[in-house]
């Protein structure tokens, strides 16, 4: 199905879930495209999990295409696959469904319009990215245009899908608690010490590749959530605390979350929630918000 014909039957379905009663199911069954090349923009530590997993067959998609600024890395995970490593990112954009952005920010801002102007779906790690209004727009006026799907994975977090759905009533107010250990911060303390505590906007300005999940609950719920961001020599994982009140009721969640073998500031939980989510994209019954 062309993605003009596959657009109209979004809009039918988005009319239809005003009006529940002209159902379009039969047609909008198969309105979302199936994924089943993958191509990865940055391989590191994240992009490892996801590789490993697809060498074991248990993807459930091919990811073929390796890009990393650090040539290298890109050969080490394509080895594994037996996939192949491109020299730019727009060599990839003709060969796979959808790009997987698992680099930094500045990927986000440098390479990310690129690929969603050609029309290619992609999943985005470096979510704090995001919340620059300006590119977030831009990039979503792109994917308009182009036809292109940006999904942001629950990544680190928990509660992701209890906020979407409490956002749709009044969210009084949404709060972030996260402690890691020191190294996680890059930094050296033998004793507790609070390095931030403010607006979502500015914790993500000074620590751009350790807060995507502040940037991901903001978004989320459409307003910036309050952040206190802690290096606790006490603690040996990361971990969250999210605590949401609205005219739903009020949530709490904690999450402790493994680091990565290969990058202490990285959780495994962030890329089971890009592998999860790659395989809902060709799943028919879709649980959660
Ligand atoms: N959403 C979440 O909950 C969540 C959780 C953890 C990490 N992240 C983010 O995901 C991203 C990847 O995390 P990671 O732990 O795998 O990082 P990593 O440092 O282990 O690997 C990143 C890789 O991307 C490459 N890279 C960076 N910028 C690039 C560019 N412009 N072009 C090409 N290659 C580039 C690097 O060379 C490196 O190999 C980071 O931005 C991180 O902050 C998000």
């Amino acid at each position: 199905m062309n993605k003009t014909v596959m657009h109209e039957l979004l809009e039918i379905n988005r009319i239809e879930s005003t009006f529940p009663l002209c159902s379009s199911e039969n047609l909008a069954d198969d309105h979302e495209q199936s994924v089943k090349v993958v191509g990865i923009l940055g391989c590191g530590a994240i992009a490892n999990i996801i590789t490993n997993f697809a060498a074991e067959g248990k993807l459930g998609v091919d990811v073929n295409f390796f890009y990393d600024k650090d040539i290298e890395r890109a050969e080490n995970l394509a080895s594994q696959v037996d996939g192949t490593v491109l020299l730019s990112i727009e060599d990839m954009l003709d060969k796979v469904d959808l790009v997987i952005e698992a680099a930094s920010p500045q990927a986000v801002r440098e390479v990310v319009p690129t690929i969603i102007g050609a029309g290619v779906d992609m999943i985005v790690m470096s979510v704090g990215a995001l919340l620059d209004n300006e590119l977030r727009e831009r990039l979503d006026k792109l994917a308009k245009e182009n036809n292109a799907k940006i999904y942001a994975p629950s990544g680190a977090i928990v509660g992701i899908d209890g906020i979407k759905a409490a956002s749709i009533g009044k969210i009084q107010s949404a709060s972030l608690v996260t402690r890691k250990p020191p190294r996680s911060l890059g930094i050296s303390t033998d004793e507790e010490k609070i390095l931030y505590e403010g607006k979502a906007g500015d914790a993500v300005l000074k620590f751009p590749m350790n807060i995507n999940v502040a940037a991901t609950l903001s978004l989320a719920c459409g307003m910036e959530v309050d952040v206190k961001i802690i290096a606790d020599p006490a603690v040996d994982r990361n971990m969250h605390e999210v605590h949401v009140i609205g005219e739903f009721g009020e949530f709490k969640t904690i999450t402790e979350n493994m680091p990565c073998a290969t990058n202490p500031k990285t959780s495994t939980l962030a890329a089971y929630a890009a592998i999860r989510l790659l395989k809902s994209l060709n799943e028919n019954l879709k649980i959660g918000t």
